[in-house]
């Protein structure tokens, strides 16, 4: 019994970096959201649901395993809780002991069990190969036993036996490690590839929105679980107009959003080649002022050195500001790129300043990147990153293609919106029914039914309330009316409506009444 009411005491709290999203705000997100879908309709494009888990593997190799991102951020987990399965076949590969050759087969057995017990408990998926696998798993163990009871053990028929069971052990396919995503690009890119979606016509222009997680220290606008509108275009072409055009996109769903006063920065840090240049004459000038960098840069000279052009660290500016620019270095193909995006720019009017500083902290980009940056942020002031990468649909197994796209980062565009004043609180309650008596109730049930079907937020008290404390009620949810139904209104048929910001009171039939509340709803 102590135990039950210590239980009840227990109060859950969401865990650090995490949160909920409340009414009244969270009708804020939706606005938001549906003012993304609109816009990118008009754009052209389609929206696609991702998962929320994917293989460790395709952001490592996406992101880049150098990053923050991937070195420090990722939430790991093993789907398949294949750690005992890993213990066994690793025995099992490492073949039998010298002193004990018989424990070779006794671990065989044990992967087996838990081969199959992992099956069993569904924690593997059934792939055609690995059942094959495991069939010849039982074979060999057959036959391991055979040459045990002939005391053939350490013969050539043992050996052979021991070499074709520890092949079969490295090919299962076990302990696939999968992280939560941190971003999506990767997720979009894999699924181009997964549904051959380089055999659709033209550019393959798609948007998502979503949770997204990272391992960070959270602070204002920094989260674990955050939130992202992202869009990508995926195709084989690299024309300017097409960065040009999702950066308009971007310009004009910011606009229907009502974000004002934000910054459009843009560079470009070329293609592989020019960029492969260009970091080793980097990290040769970073080299020569090493000792005056603190020990995150001194690392990244080695590791990512574009990534030291990023540092906030005050003591590493001045030192930054003389190193060799990437515009200076890039190649004809990609200053002619830039060059153009800048026109596509100005054809747009859209205003953008050039941040030479601007490397983005993925791997994967070429060419053009940019961030949008955004009022009352404080330190985490970009609310939009984006760029071009060229490539990486290859990278990740598929055919050569190119892309751009972008993500926003959805907490920072609301908090914004909140911190500059532009997130105005609608009143989320049109009607409030109150009502008093037996013959009264049903009325009002109907008559809320009936406004509901309308498109109407209504409410109305569960359980009969004195009409001065509904009517109190009605003004702490902020309705704009409220309907008063007693049984004499019921008798007359004529209901009394509160105008409840100013107080005026009016009679109106049912069906005039209703055609008011409609009216007054939609101005
Ligand atoms: P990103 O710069 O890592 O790019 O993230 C994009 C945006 O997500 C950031 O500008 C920021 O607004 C938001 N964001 C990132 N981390 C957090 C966090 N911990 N808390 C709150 N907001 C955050 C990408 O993710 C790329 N996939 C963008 C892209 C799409 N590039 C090409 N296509």
């Amino acid at each position: 019994m102590q135990g039950t009411k210590m239980a009840e005491k227990r109060q859950f709290h969401a865990i650090k970096g995490v949160r909920d999203i409340l009414p009244p705000e969270s009708a804020l997100w939706n606005r938001v959201e549906a003012a993304a879908r609109e816009v990118f309709a008009a754009y052209g494009y389609g929206e696609i649901r991702l998962p929320i888990f994917e293989q460790t593997e395709l952001f490592a190799r996406s992101i880049g395993s150098e990053t923050d991102v991937v070195q420090k951020e990722m939430f790991a987990f093993d789907l398949y809780g294949s750690r005992e399965l890993e213990k066994w076949r690793g025995l099992v590969r490492s073949g039998p002991h010298p002193k004990d050759p018989l424990s070779f087969q006794r671990n065989f057995v044990e992967l087996i069990k838990h081969w199959k017990l992992a099956f069993e408990q569904d924690r593997l998926e059934r792939t055609t190969s690995d059942v094959q696998i495991l069939q010849g798993l039982d074979e060999v163990n057959k036959e391991l036993l055979r040459v045990i009871d002939s005391g053939a053990v350490g013969s050539s028929e043992w050996a052979r036996q021991v070499e074709r069971g520890s092949f079969l052990a490295a090919d299962l396919q076990i302990g696939q490690s999968v992280v939560l995503r941190p971003e999506a690009t990767a997720s979009v890119c894999r699924a181009y590839i997964e549904h051959g979606m380089h055999t659709l016509p033209g550019n393959v222009k798609l948007y998502y929105m979503g949770p997204m997680f990272r391992r960070e220290r959270p602070q204002k606008g920094r989260y674990r679980q955050f939130y992202q509108i992202g869009a990508e275009v995926l195709g084989q072409s690299d024309a300017p107009a097409i960065d040009a055009e999702l950066i308009e996109m971007l310009v004009v769903f910011f606009e229907r959003a009502g974000l004002t006063g934000t910054t459009l920065a843009v560079n470009s840090i070329g293609c592989k080649e020019c960029r492969r240049k260009y970091v080793e004459l980097l990290r040769a000038e970073l080299l020569k002022v090493k000792e005056k960098l603190g020990a995150d840069s001194q690392r990244r000279i080695e590791t990512n050195p574009l990534r030291v052009l990023d540092s906030k660290m005050p003591e590493e500016q001045a030192i930054i500001e003389r190193l060799p620019r990437i515009s200076d270095h890039l190649c004809a193909d990609c200053r002619a790129h830039f060059a153009k995006l800048q026109e596509e720019l100005k054809l747009r009017d859209i205003q953008y300043e050039i941040n030479w500083r601007l490397v983005r902290g993925l791997d994967y980009y070429t060419r053009t990147t940019f961030e949008i940056t955004a009022p009352g942020l404080g330190s985490q002031n970009a609310v939009c990153g984006g760029g071009r990468y060229d490539g990486l649909v290859e990278l990740l197994g598929g055919p050569p293609t190119k892309g751009i796209g972008f993500a926003i980062g959805t907490d920072r565009l609301i908090l914004s919106l909140q911190e500059t004043g532009k997130a105005q609180a609608t009143a989320s309650l049109d009607v409030f029914v109150a009502w008093m008596g037996a013959a009264a109730y049903p009325a009002a049930v109907r008559l809320a039914r009936r406004l509901r079907g309308e498109r109407l937020s209504v409410e109305i008290p569960a359980e009969e309330t004195k009409f001065k404390k509904a009517l109190g009620l009605a003004d702490k949810l902020r309705a704009r009316h409220a309907v008063i139904i007693g049984d004499d209104e019921v008798a007359s048929g004529q209901f009394t409506l509160k105008n409840l910001a100013t107080g005026e009171q009016e009679k109106f039939g049912e069906a005039e009444l209703v055609e008011f509340l409609k009216a007054s709803a939609k101005a």
